[in-house]
């Protein structure tokens, strides 16, 4: 007799989605790409646009308060409001004992992150700030490639875009969301620098506020433990969204838009240039969101890709540069 065979079978997370908009569309369609993870709940506080999107993304809850939504069976919140009421979300999701992936930035500031992740650890609790670049396959190729045919350590990372297109009521337009530029791309150029760069030392910036009270454009210099970065924000201005990561022995062009990479090209010095492409699929949250639930199945509540450290040091980047430009948030 053919001797039986036993499948391990991942066990499912059960996610709810706070704040129906775009970030939130995203992440409901890469989560069909997530093995052993169904959408089972939304609340949003606008009741016909939560009800649009379970409709459209056959979400079978949808929550009349958000109180309602996290006493609910779920086992992770993916919290996509804006930035201004992510701390207080994030606090409520986590004392009702949920596990918390928070879009970026995680919060207003880092005295916010630091009541959020000492209630993360209070509550025995994940949670992630939703930094997706790492996870991208395109990245991990590149850390990959850069191990196995080196160019020496980075010692330099330019990164900049300003997206004069947004409409006026796009939520960074305004400061009472925590927008700005800052808040809207920064992130993801924090991410950059601290990611190849190691932790921060200093920071030179320049920039204008616009009328709103928001970063129309910024530009700052960060000086890491392993080198310098030039990067740049803007709202009025257009420019290009890629990466040059410079070495001894070459660089690297992660091209347009870096922070959901599909394409690089490596140049060394001995005049070979190698190209890397890997497009994404499912809108390319679906990898952060594996990512979060693998960690959940093994008991982890700190991801080692974006630990909390890393949050705290990207809030302190940012928080420095749009305080040195005089942006404050209401309740700062
Ligand atoms: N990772 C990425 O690629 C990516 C892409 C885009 C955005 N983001 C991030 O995602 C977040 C949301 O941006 P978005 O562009 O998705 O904004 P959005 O399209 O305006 O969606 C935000 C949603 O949250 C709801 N909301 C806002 N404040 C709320 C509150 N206090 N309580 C309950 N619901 C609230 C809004 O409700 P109303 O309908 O009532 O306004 C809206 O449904 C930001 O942190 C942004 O940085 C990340």
């Amino acid at each position: 007799m053919a001797p039986e065979v036993e499948f391990d079978t991942p066990q499912q997370i059960r996610w709810a989605i706070i704040g129906p908009g775009r970030a939130g569309a995203r992440f409901a369609q890469g989560l069909h790409a997530v093995e052993a993870a169904s959408l089972r709940a939304i609340w949003g506080r606008n009741p016909d646009r939560a009800e649009s999107f379970a409709r459209k993304f056959a979400v079978p809850q949808t929550s009349p308060t958000l109180e309602q939504l996290l006493a609910a069976d779920i086992d992770a919140i993916y919290v996509a409001t804006h930035p201004d009421s992510h701390a207080e979300i994030c606090l409520q999701a986590l004392a009702a004992g949920k596990h918390v992936l928070c879009e970026k930035p995680a919060t207003l500031n880092q005295s916010q992150l630091t009541q959020v992740l000492a209630a993360a650890r209070l509550h025995d609790r994940l949670f992630m700030e939703a930094m997706k670049p790492p996870f991208f396959p395109l990245y991990r190729r590149l850390r990959g490639h850069l191990q196995s045919d080196p160019i020496g350590p980075v010692g330099f990372v330019r990164a900049g875009h300003a997206d004069a297109t947004l409409p006026p009521d796009y939520p960074l337009q305004f400061a009472s969301l925590g927008g700005g530029g800052i808040m809207g791309i920064g992130p993801y150029e924090a991410f950059l620098a601290l990611d190849w760069l190691g932790e921060l030392k200093r920071v030179q910036t320049m920039g204008r506020v616009n009328v709103a009270g928001v970063d129309a454009f910024a530009l700052f210099q960060t000086e890491h433990e392993h080198g310098m970065a030039q990067l740049h924000t803007g709202l009025d201005l257009s420019s290009r969204g890629d990466a040059l990561l410079s070495a001894p022995r070459g660089y690297v062009i992660i091209h347009a838009n870096w922070w959901n990479p599909a394409r690089a090209t490596i140049h060394y010095l001995d005049g070979r240039h190698v190209e890397l492409h890997e497009p994404f699929v499912a809108g390319g949250f679906n990898y952060e969101t594996t990512h979060f639930c693998q960690l959940l199945r093994d008991g982890l509540r700190e991801s080692p890709v974006i630990p909390h450290s890393l949050s705290l040091s990207m809030a302190r980047l940012l928080e420095t540069v749009r305080t040195t430009l005089g942006v404050r948030f209401p309740g700062e």
